[in-house]
This record gives structure tokens, C-alpha cells and sequence, in this order.
């Protein structure tokens, strides 16, 4: 958990112009049908968790540039990186992302990104709590 957020901070400010404000938020809720689908401009790497599952939600929040689709829908691929150019400068390996996505896979959660180029990002983990089913 703390693996995961800590990544999607330290992104949240490497990646946007300074003083770019960022939004930390947390709750609970239950995946309904449009939460659950994919929709446009939202991406993960495993498949939307099943309607009415009780999950726990921690979105970090950017309002910086966003990322345009084609970046949106590989920012979870290991060594992807949407600014090469940028992004040598802080020395990101691009695994980070890769990364907590497998962690929150790894309990059954998942890490998707809703952004929009000019909407800046949200990433949002979403865990299930409870017993599933
Ligand atoms: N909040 C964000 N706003 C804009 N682009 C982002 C944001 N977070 C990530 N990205 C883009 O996604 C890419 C992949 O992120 P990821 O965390 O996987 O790798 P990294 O930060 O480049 O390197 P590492 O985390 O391994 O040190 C980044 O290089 C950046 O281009
Ligand atoms: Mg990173």
C-alpha cells in the first residue's frame, strides 16, 4: 500500500510543472455499472472489478497536464514513459507504475488512470474489502 502511493506522489510531482496542486482522497464504495466498466479516457492493466464489490479507494489526484490516450494506455507497461525527454532528466526507469499495478493485482485490487490531455491525472487504487463474491 504505502509502496503504492508513495509511487503515485513522488509521479504526481516529478512528472507535472512545479507547484502543480495534487489531491489525495480516500473512501469506500461499491463498483457500480459505469465505475466498474472501462470508459474513455480510463485505463488499467486488469480487467474492472466485478459490479457491487465492496472496494476501499485511495486517488491520488494531479491537476497537471494529463497524459494523451495513446501514453494513458501504456503508462502500466514496464520501462513506458510518456516524455523520454523529461523523464531522463529525473532518471525514471518507468517500472514504477508497472510495478504498484502488480501490487494491487496482487491483492486483488486494481490501479487505473482516468486522465484527459489539459485534466491532469487520476490514479486510482481500488482494493476489494470484505469477502468477495
Ligand atoms: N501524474 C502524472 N502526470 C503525467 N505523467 C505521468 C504521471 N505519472 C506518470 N506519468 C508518466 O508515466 C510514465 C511512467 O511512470 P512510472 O512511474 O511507471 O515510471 P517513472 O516515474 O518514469 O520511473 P520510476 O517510477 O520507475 O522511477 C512516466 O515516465 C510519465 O511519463
Ligand atoms: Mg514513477
Amino acid at each position: 500500500m504505502r509502496q503504492i502511493v508513495e509511487n503515485l506522489l513522488s509521479n504526481a510531482q516529478i512528472h507535472t510543472p512545479p507547484g502543480t496542486a495534487v489531491h489525495v482522497r480516500v473512501g469506500t464504495a461499491r463498483v457500480g455499472a459505469a465505475g466498474g466498466a472501462e470508459r474513455s479516457g480510463r485505463s488499467g492493466v486488469s480487467p474492472p472489478l466485478p459490479e457491487g464489490t465492496a472496494v476501499s479507494i485511495v486517488e491520488v489526484a494531479d491537476e497537471g497536464p494529463g497524459l494523451a490516450e495513446y501514453d494513458a494506455a501504456h503508462v502500466f507497461d514496464r520501462f513506458y514513459r510518456a516524455d523520454v525527454s523529461r523523464s531522463r532528466e529525473h532518471g525514471g526507469s518507468g517500472l514504477g507504475l508497472a510495478i504498484a499495478a502488480t501490487i494491487a493485482e496482487g491483492h486483488g485490487g486494481r490501479l487505473e488512470l482516468d486522465t484527459a490531455p489539459g485534466e491532469g491525472c487520476v490514479f486510482r487504487l481500488v482494493l476489494p474489502v470484505g469477502p468477495s463474491g
